[in-house]
């Protein structure tokens, strides 16, 4: 059978759909290094793959058989243990992004009388799922400054519906102190929504989240990722915490079973073996020292960083350096935007990646 290239049905598909440019992820490309999506460099806890062979292998729980809590209450209450938060205040997702889309679907009309904000650079997922429901999303410089990004004032002044920020930012890994934040959430008229996909590799644990303030802020959502310190982003889990009446609200939005059975088992795995989680954070961190000075020594420069990425300044070469760097199969993330193109996103590896990485920079600038 021939498929034409043309389809006449495509006038039914919504013209915010139609008209938007799709996200893109970053690149996949088998056996390459891949130092461009953030991943973790080391593998998850033992005691998650434990739980997945469990979840899988005993019949007698019908775990795959059946569908999976809805309400992953197990997960919901482990996280609830961890952040001293009660588990009405979480809803698990289908990764973070899900809990984006599950925001946006509660918070936006789609009537033209919503506008989302965000600081700029950010996750460029914020901008994708504003586009999919028409909804005007308006972008506010951070200022850089003293090798760090600041929040725009102009951030908290325009009454968006939503105002987003990743804390640490991506693609800067730049941190905003929590009081700023605790400021803008009294600032805002609308939902203030703190991206914390990051937070566990902030350096100082007093600056690393907000869920503990959620009760003083009831406009605040914060959410969560397993996909960066948990070394999970392939098994797409992610956490929402916010005002119990809100998650009432939210839960109404999501998929029933948003979250399948191996999922909830591997993530509460994966967040009661603390001590493991603790050696993934400090592997991170010491890897992340030595690709810094080894980077510092080519003369490039980044934002001080507290994720498990740096955003190096690297010149009007960056995009041939990204190319050469796919040539030898090692994967870095480069934007064709004005503010980031002189600019690679290179996470950070394990030591042995990052000297892969170093040799193969040398051998492309020499
Ligand atoms: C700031 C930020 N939020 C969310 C995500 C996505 O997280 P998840 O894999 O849980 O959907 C990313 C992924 O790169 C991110 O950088």
């Amino acid at each position: 059978m021939t498929i034409s290239n043309t389809c006449s049905a495509l006038r039914y598909v919504r013209s915010a759909v139609r008209d938007m440019a799709p996200y893109v992820p970053g690149e996949q490309i088998n056996d390459a290094l891949k130092l461009n999506t953030n991943e973790c460099a080391w593998p998850a806890s033992p005691a998650v793959n434990r739980a997945l062979y469990g979840a899988s292998e005993d019949s007698s729980t019908d775990n795959l058989r059946l569908y999976p809590d809805p309400s992953a209450s197990t997960l919901r209450q482990s996280a609830a243990d961890l952040y001293g938060c009660s588990a009405d205040q979480i809803i698990a997702g289908n990764g973070s992004d899900d809990c984006l889309t599950i925001i946006y679907r509660t918070f936006l009309e789609a009537d033209g009388s919503c506008e989302v904000a965000c600081p700029w650079p950010t996750y460029g997922l914020y901008d994708t799922l504003a586009s999919i429901q028409g909804i005007r999303i308006n972008h506010y410089d951070y200022a850089q400054r003293n090798n760090t990004w600041e929040l725009p004032a102009a951030l908290g002044q325009h009454n968006a519906t939503l105002t987003l920020v990743a804390n640490p930012n991506n693609p800067s890994g730049t941190h905003t102190p929590l009081l700023e934040l605790r400021r803008l959430a009294d600032q805002v008229e609308g939902i203030l929504i703190v991206d914390e996909a990051y937070a566990d590799f902030v350096s100082n644990d007093a600056e690393r989240s907000l869920i503990s303030v959620l009760d003083q802020h009831p406009n605040l959502i914060v959410l969560r990722t397993f996909s960066k310190s948990y070394s999970l982003a392939g098994a797409r889990l992610g956490l929402l915490f916010a005002h119990p009446a809100l998650v009432a609200e939210m839960n109404k939005v999501k998929d029933s079973y948003n979250v399948n059975a191996l999922t909830q088992a591997v993530g509460t795995a994966a967040l009661t073996d603390i001590t493991y989680h603790a050696q993934l954070l400090s592997n991170t961190l010491a890897a992340r020292k030595q690709l810094e000075i080894h980077l510092a020594a080519l003369g490039w420069t980044w934002p001080q960083s507290e994720a498990n990425f740096l955003l190096c300044t690297v010149g009007e070469q960056a995009h041939f350096i990204y190319e050469q760097l796919k040539e030898r199969g090692i994967l870095v993330r480069w934007w064709d935007t004005d503010l980031l193109r002189n600019c690679l996103r290179i996470t950070v590896g394990t030591p042995e990646n990052n000297t892969r990485l170093l040799a193969a920079i040398e051998d492309i600038l020499s």
